[in-house]
């Protein structure tokens, strides 16, 4: 069985008071959404102390939005798997766009933060997805095929999740088309060996269109950033139809 996964990327977004102040709002409005949604936040790490407190005893699970392969040392502004977990810490985002686009992150990296991310016990959201202009060029399928290829060289599939966002729909008001998302979603399943890891869509996932994106036969969830920022918008998406 597939699970449904609710992911929220906070990005570089809240301090701790604006994250309480978020929960208190949002914890009582998901009370009536089916149990068997996991409901998943990616907060920063200056927020993890805070958030883990206040999830303790209800539903969301805590995620953080990297994590080093190293189990310490000289990697200044890195954070270990080890850290991560010792404050409750359940899932990790791996291979984000913007870590690729604006951090350096390689196919290689993302594989050494995948590994080090589930022998520790995390589960890792691998993030895939092309750029405009590689979709334009019609090689949105290699590229995505070969970040699968090379990101997951060693990864069990058991312990694992994957988010397809296309670069081009992110933060952009942009979806992508539910249909085409849930086409490239079969095409990723079929380049595994486990046939129930659950595969996101991510890319400007709102109210308006959750409920559209979870209609499709091979989303199992979504990963969402600007609408995860607002108790009332997230409450929404959680509790699609
Ligand atoms: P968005 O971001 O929902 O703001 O488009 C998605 C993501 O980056 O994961």
């Amino acid at each position: 069985m597939r699970k449904v996964i609710i992911a929220g990327n906070w990005k570089m977004y809240k301090t701790q008071s604006e994250a309480s102040e978020f929960l208190m709002k949002f914890i009582s409005q998901i009370d009536e959404a089916p149990e068997e949604r996991e409901v998943v936040l990616c907060v920063p790490f200056t927020d993890l102390t805070i958030v883990s407190k206040s999830l303790h005893g209800n539903r969301i699970r805590l995620g953080a939005q990297n994590v080093h392969w190293e189990e310490c040392g000289a990697f200044t502004g890195e954070i270990s798997a080890n850290m991560l977990t010792e404050m409750g810490v359940r899932y990790v985002i791996v291979g984000h766009s913007e870590r690729r686009q604006y951090f350096g992150e390689t196919d290689e990296t993302v594989n050494l933060r995948l590994k080090a991310a589930q022998s520790s016990g995390l589960i890792p959201i691998l993030c895939v997805g092309e750029t405009k202009q590689q979709r334009d060029a019609g090689e949105a399928e290699r590229v995505i095929i070969n970040q699968l290829k090379n990101g997951l060289v060693g990864i069990s599939q058991d312990k694992l999740v994957i988010a397809y966002e296309p670069i081009w729909a992110i933060g952009t008001g942009e979806t992508c088309e539910v249909k085409e998302a849930d086409r490239v979603i079969g095409l990723i399943r079929a380049q595994l060996t486990n046939p129930n890891v659950t595969i996101q869509y991510g890319g400007s996932v709102k109210p308006s269109n959750i409920d559209e994106i979870m209609a499709q036969p091979q989303i199992d969830g979504v990963l969402v950033g600007g609408a995860s920022l607002a108790a009332d918008d997230f409450a929404g998406i959680v509790n699609y139809k």
